[in-house]
């Protein structure tokens, strides 16, 4: 499908046209298939609609702004234009149907995500790529899904430079993404933005999170942020995301009192908090095929107004985005009555915590469909607690 032009413009005076310039290209966040303009001693870049949160960088860096609707002329000869449409004539015409429709980018790396068919054929999509995303500085072809325990995929550089180093932005927040040594899915920008903003109005204060999973800090960095009395505790087993981690509190500024990380097993964790007899008021499970293993030590840290977070891996059961008002035993009876065949089975992660979950009592505050993960099945947020309501 042809992306769609966005219709939103950010207006700053001139004096700052080139700072902003500078920082929306860095971000990556101008639309590239409509011009700037001027307009009476003002100029307007045009950007992404999708990315207007992002755009929130521009304050702290001092510059006043305002976003506007249109003004911003199409641009040049690849508007409009897909992937498929410029390689016509350049792979064999029965492959074109295979051509990818998304682009996966960090920062300004993107990962193509291509099938095997059309291996052969990476540095003509790559070089076709790059017309589209004249500002990448490099090309890593997807050479297997999520592996091991750090979550991280098999990745071959098909051009650009050899850094995997890049500085992403989600959520008005910059992050360090080591592409092939850390875990970080642009996908989850919307979920991990939803959770900030639930915890946010959840109304405990002062209040601790516990991320558990953290990675290089999508949750605990906006949360971090927010203007609550809460403190942070963000544990994962990869050395490289709590470093990364580390560096991304510097680089948005976080207050480091408010965070603190740890490169460890979460079971360590657990068992050195439960033994110092600390409890929180919010625990992140964020590690969806294997969290209902971590459930049971969580549950004993959770505090009795707590709300635990724990997404796994279901076949689409609810039919929408959020339901609220579902039992346990219910979430358990309509996965069981789906109608499914031997390719489309239940996971059992999601089953076998779902019991335990249903054995330690715990009520399901609101269950959220977070994102496609595979044919039929969907990454689930399930929302506990100790107590209904
Ligand atoms: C699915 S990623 C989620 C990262 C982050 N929450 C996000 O949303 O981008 C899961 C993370 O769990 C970490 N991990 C896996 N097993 C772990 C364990 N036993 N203890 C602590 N962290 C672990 C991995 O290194 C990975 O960064």
């Amino acid at each position: 499908m042809a992306r769609l032009m966005g219709t939103k413009a950010v207006k700053v005076e001139a004096i700052d046209a080139q700072r902003t310039k500078e920082t929306l290209l860095d971000l990556g966040i101008i639309d590239k298939t409509r011009k700037p303009m001027k307009d009476d001693g003002k100029v307007l870049f045009p950007v992404d609609d999708a990315r207007l949160d992002d755009i929130s960088i521009l304050s702290r860096d001092g510059i006043s702004f305002e976003i506007v609707e249109g003004g911003c002329p199409p641009n040049d000869s690849h508007r409009g234009k897909r992937l498929v449409d410029l390689l016509e004539g350049e792979i064999p015409g029965e492959l074109l149907d295979l051509v990818p429709t998304s682009f996966n980018i960090i920062g300004k790396i993107m990962i193509l995500e291509i099938d095997p068919a059309l291996h052969d054929m990476a540095p003509v999509i790559a070089k076709a790529s790059r017309l589209l995303h004249p500002r990448l500085e490099a090309i890593y072809l997807k050479l297997t899904g999520r592996i091991g325990t750090y979550r991280t995929r098999d990745l071959e550089l098909i051009w650009g430079k050899e850094d995997p180093v890049t500085i992403h932005v989600e959520n008005g927040c910059r992050f360090l993404v080591d592409v092939t040594r850390t875990f970080f899915d642009p996908r989850l920008a919307r979920e991990h933005e939803r959770l900030v903003s639930r915890i946010a109005q959840a109304g405990f204060e002062p209040a601790t999170i516990l991320d558990l999973f953290c990675g290089i800090g999508p949750f605990s960095i906006p949360l971090a942020l927010l203007d609550q009395d809460l403190e942070i505790h963000a544990v994962d087993i990869n050395p490289v995301a709590i470093h990364l981690l580390d560096r991304n509190v510097d680089l948005n500024g976080v207050n480091p009192e408010r965070i603190t990380h740890r490169a460890m097993d979460a079971r360590d964790f657990m068992r050195e908090a439960s033994e110092a007899n600390i409890s929180f008021d919010h625990v992140i499970l964020n590690l969806p095929g294997t969290s209902h293993l971590f459930l049971e030590h969580a549950v004993h840290l959770l505090a009795p107004r707590g709300r635990l977070y724990w997404y796994t891996i279901a076949p689409d059961f609810t039919g929408k985005k959020e339901s609220r008002g579902i039992s346990m035993e219910g979430a358990l009876a309509r996965l069981k009555a789906l109608d499914l065949d031997g390719n489309k089975e239940i996971p059992s992660p999601c089953t076998k915590g779902m019991a335990l979950a249903t054995t330690l009592g715990l009520h399901v505050a609101m269950v959220t469909r977070v994102k496609a993960y595979a044919p039929y099945k969907y990454t689930y947020c399930i929302e506990l607690s100790h107590s209904k309501g």
